[in-house]
Order: C-alpha cells, then structure tokens, then sequence
C-alpha cells in the first residue's frame, strides 16, 4: 500500500487565535515494502506528519492518499477504520496508552475492536508476547506491574496485533537503554523483512537511519526538504549541518581516517564492514603503486 502527501499543510487550532502551522506544502510518496526514516530536528513536524499516515489528522490543505484511499483538505474523511487497522502507529512512549488489567487483554483490545474473534486474538497475542522478547506468563499479569522497557513491548505487541500492512514508529526506543533499543530495532527489521511490511520510522538516531532505512526524508521547520537514500544523504554533510543534523558515528569515524591518512575513500561508508572494505582497496592500490 503506497503512501502519498500531496502538498499537505497542516495548521493546529485552524481559525482560532492559536492557529499554528506545523506543515508546509509537504510532497512525500512512500512505496510499499519500503523502509523509510523520517528525521529532523525537534518541532520539525515529525510527530504531526506522521499522524497524517492513517487520517488521525487531516490536511488543512493537500491530499494524502493511503493505498485506495484519498484523504483531502475540505472533505469530509468516510469510514476511516479499515485504514487505521492497515496502518498502526507506535506513538512515542507507547506504554502510557496501556489500561487493561491484564496485559492479554491489552493485546487483544485492538484485534477485538476490529471485529477478529476471541479465539483469534487471543492466539496473536500468545504469538506476539514471545516476538517483542517477553516470556508467556507475562500475558496475565497487569500491564503496570511490568518495567518500562516491558510495557513498551506489551504496546507493541498490542500495535502488530491489529496485523497492520504499514507500520508507523514515532522514536520508539525513546528511554530504553542501549541493548534494548538494538532488540527492538532488530525486531522491526526482521518483521519488515518477514512480512512484507511498509516501514516509516521517526528517528533522532543517524545510526538507526543509515542501518535499517531504504530512503530517508528530512523535516526542517514544517517542510520536507529532502528524501533520499542514505548514501545520498550522509554524503552531503554540509546540508546536514543546515538542518543541525549529524552525521552517523561511522561517517565521522571514515572523515577520521581520512585526515589522518590523507586521502579520500571514493563513497560513503554506512557500516564497518563496507569502510574496512574501502580502506582496505585504497590500502591494496597505494601498494600496487609502490
Ligand atoms: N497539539 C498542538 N497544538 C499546537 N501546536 C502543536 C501541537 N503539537 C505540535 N505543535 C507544534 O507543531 C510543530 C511541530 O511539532 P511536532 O510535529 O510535534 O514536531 P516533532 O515531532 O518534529 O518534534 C511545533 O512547533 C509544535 O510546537
Ligand atoms: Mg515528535
């Protein structure tokens, strides 16, 4: 299912004296299956575009298309349930959202609500448990006597049980230590891989951007003013700098190595394999020359 804003603006409070615009004039098309990061600096409209994805928020101008569906500034949105089932959006610090008695029955209130049996969403939940890393005992006891890291996985779990065709991750390892940001990020990974999943994630990590998106989209002051693969955008440090982004570890750790042996590898380098790689050419050819 293919995602496309067409000249979306988007204004808070629209006719009030509070009215604020957060979006401008945003083109952005996202390709099914593709993983796409969405970054920017805080207040960019990160947050407000992404609940554009499945008509949360409407347009005040511009159209967004999910799929079949259009979505236009002026016009009354029908039936919007079939989309929110197909596009589930992990918001950030998902586990506030969490109020069963019983993390189960968190799990299988979504399901539940979109009309899959009893039977069924009690299975998807037993799936889903042991998928986000926790043990199946887990399903009974109550969401809040679980850590945070715990809870963040039950909202998770609760998200994938709807078996959303696109998902949508608002900094979903916000406040989790090291080992389970990488856990959760893997995850995503694997599930877009496996299950042939649209994937837009909002992000303020440049290593998790490079590693796992096909395209990345930068947000700056309300406009999408890039999108592009993350050869292309980590190659143009300068840009980056405007939009007071950085660059990932590994493309400074390369700029590192280049200063100090003087020379200049023929691309960017996103992960330690693909720089050991290039120095090692550039290594092999200085050789030859000797
Ligand atoms: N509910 C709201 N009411 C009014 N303004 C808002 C609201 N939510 C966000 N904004 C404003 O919209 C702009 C974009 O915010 P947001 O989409 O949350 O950015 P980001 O997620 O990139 O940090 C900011 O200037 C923010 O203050
Ligand atoms: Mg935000």
């Amino acid at each position: 299912m293919d995602i496309k804003l067409q000249q979306v603006s988007y204004a808070y409070s629209i006719g009030t004296p509070f009215e604020k615009y957060a979006l401008f004039d945003v083109d952005l098309t996202i390709p099914s299956q593709t993983y796409q990061a969405i970054i920017g600096h805080t207040g960019s409209g990160k947050s407000t575009i992404l609940q554009h994805f499945n008509g949360l928020l409407k347009p005040s101008k511009g159209q967004v298309h999910i799929g079949e569906r259009v979505i236009e500034a002026g016009k009354k949105a029908k039936e919007l349930k079939p989309i929110r089932q197909k596009v589930g959006i992990v918001f950030q610090f998902p586990e506030h959202q969490l109020f069963e008695e019983t993390v189960l029955k968190d799990i299988m209130f979504g399901p539940m609500n979109f009309g899959v049996s009893e039977t069924e969403a009690e299975k998807r939940a037993k799936e889903l448990i042991k998928l986000v890393g926790l043990p199946e005992e887990t399903l009974n006891k109550s969401p809040f006597d679980l850590s945070g890291g715990q809870m963040r996985r039950v909202a998770i779990a609760g998200v994938l049980a709807m078996d959303p065709e696109v998902i949508v991750l608002d900094e979903p390892t916000a406040g989790l230590d090291p080992r389970g940001q990488r856990e959760i990020m893997d995850m995503f990974y694997t599930l877009h891989k496996e299950r042939g999943l649209t994937t837009i994630l909002v992000t303020h990590s440049m290593e998790d951007a490079a590693k796992y998106a096909d395209r990345i989209a930068i947000m700056h002051e309300g406009k999408c003013v890039l999108n592009g693969t993350p050869h292309e955008i980590f190659s143009d440090a300068k840009t980056l700098e405007t939009y007071r982004l950085e660059l990932p570890h590994i493309v400074r750790f390369q700029q590192k190595i280049e200063n100090m042996m003087n020379l200049r590898l023929s691309k960017i380098c996103l992960t330690e394999e693909e720089l050991a790689e290039e120095v090692s050419r550039v290594l092999r050819k200085g050789r030859d020359y000797q």
